[in-house]
């Protein structure tokens, strides 16, 4: 059940109770729905806990980046790769989002039918690319962009169940995925060398590894491998979760008229004059922060952290043993009506009165998880949603395909299950 459909299986243990145990396979697995024992897992005992089976998975591409590695290693990453995340960095990685926003919307003509979810990855993987290794990922003879594109594709089959065993058979893609991996090492190996050389500062992510020192520790650098693997990590981890807050953005707007005139006004408020969106407008847009707020409640794109406890530990009065997989969902806790008035309806407007570091404070708001594992990438990602939104949303808007099924898809991240077709009018 859990496999056919996660969200709901997960939905209906909520009902029995807030801690509730079941079986997958060998493993013995508990879901954990109050505030409290989230904040219990992700910070107050989180030393007790290690990341689940679908990270440990990705180990085998990602090595020991930020999202895999564990405790100490993990922290001396999280301190060195910190810098890159500056506001003053995000505030220059601002002109790639809108620079990269306003090609897509050129190349938009009113009336086209589009999937907006193909749209939204294809908007984001080349932001990412540009702020990780200014590089130009959507080009095809870029060798780069095509071994990435392989390996973001290769990156679910990972996951399936017997991945372990379908990756060590000759079959065809387990082939293609080491070829791609093959020639993206080869790839980013040669950049590393030549920055290294160089000792430019390109103002990128990939700069900022290579400057980056652990001074509280050994004041050492990272090693080729290292950046290797942290480039890899925030290539894959920075941009399907942003595409699939943007395309669920785009279909509540839809269906939601009056916001979508709200969020409209707003637009023609601050672009009056005609700039293009940049950095410092954020402060500016407080409907739209607040739609995306509320859409990434409604859909959060990391629906579900599961942990492998690695000692006994208890929640809620149960005894939970070592080497048990720990569940909590943000897309559980963001639809309970005991935290939430109209917990199903799109009000970005609540987000007027509720903060949203108080909701995240109290731990029944948290897209971006918490404590020491929380999303190294989550002011950039505000900054990219919002932007790209402003950037979008002031010359389009977007009508849902009548045709078109909705319906979620639990992956690594929530994704609309039958996509989105959506015909752009012209604003
Ligand atoms: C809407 C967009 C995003 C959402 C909802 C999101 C969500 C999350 C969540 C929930 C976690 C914690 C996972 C866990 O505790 O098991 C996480 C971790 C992480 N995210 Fe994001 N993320 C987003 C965008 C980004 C971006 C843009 C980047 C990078 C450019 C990024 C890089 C990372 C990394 C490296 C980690 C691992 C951090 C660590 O363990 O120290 N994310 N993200």
């Amino acid at each position: 059940m859990f496999r056919k459909n996660p969200v709901g299986f997960l939905e209906n243990l909520a009902k029995l109770g807030d801690v509730t145990s079941f079986r997958m396979g060998p493993q013995q697995a508990f879901f954990l729905n109050t505030p409290e024992m989230v904040r219990d897992l992700l910070i107050v005992n989180a030393h007790k806990f290690v990341k689940g089976r679908a990270l440990q998975r990705a180990k085998s591409l990602l090595g020991e980046g930020l999202l895999t590695s564990e405790s100490e290693f993990h922290l001396r990453q999280r301190r060195m790769i910190q810098p890159a995340f500056h506001r003053q960095r995000i505030a220059e990685y601002a002109g790639a989002m809108v620079e990269f926003g306003e090609k897509m919307s050129d190349e938009w003509r009113d009336g086209d039918e589009r999937d907006i979810d193909k749209e939204m990855m294809r908007l984001t993987l080349n932001i990412v690319g540009k702020t990780l290794f200014s590089a130009n990922v959507e080009s095809e003879t870029n060798e780069i962009g095509g071994a990435m594109t392989t390996l973001v594709e290769m990156f679910n089959l990972l996951l399936l169940p017997f991945s372990e065993i379908l990756e060590k058979l000759p079959l065809p893609h387990s082939i293609r995925f080491k070829r791609a991996k093959k020639t993206l090492d080869k790839v980013i190996y040669k950049i590393i060398d030549e920055r290294r050389k160089s000792g430019e500062d390109t103002g990128d992510l990939l700069s900022m590894l290579l400057l980056a020192q652990d001074e509280e520790g050994d004041g050492k650098g990272m090693s080729d491998r290292q950046i290797r693997d942290e480039c890899l990590t925030l290539f894959l981890a920075g941009h399907e979760t942003t595409a699939n807050a943007l395309t669920w953005t785009w279909y509540l707007l839809s269906q939601n008229s009056e916001k979508e005139d709200k969020f409209h006004a707003e637009l023609d408020e601050v672009f009056a004059d005609g700039h293009a969106p940049n950095f410092e407008d954020y402060a500016r847009l407080p409907y739209t922060e607040s739609v995306l707020a509320e859409s990434m409640r409604l859909f959060p794109p990391a629906w579900a952290l599961g942990r492998l406890s690695t000692e006994e530990h208890e929640f809620g009065g149960y005894q939970i043993p070592k080497k048990s997989l720990v569940l909590v969902s943000p897309y559980i806790a963001h639809h309970d009506s005991r935290f939430w008035k109209n917990a199903d309806e799109f009000i970005p407007e609540r987000w007027q009165t509720q903060g949203i570091k108080e909701a995240g404070q109290k731990y029944i708001y948290f897209p971006f998880g918490g404590g020491v594992r929380r999303c190294i990438g989550e002011q950039f990602a505000w900054t990219e949603g919002v932007l790209l939104l402003a950037t979008l949303g002031r010359n389009w808007k977007f009508r849902l395909d009548p045709k078109q099924k909705i319906g979620l898809q639990a992956m690594i991240t929530l994704r609309p299950k039958y996509g989105m077709r959506m015909m752009i009018e012209k604003r």
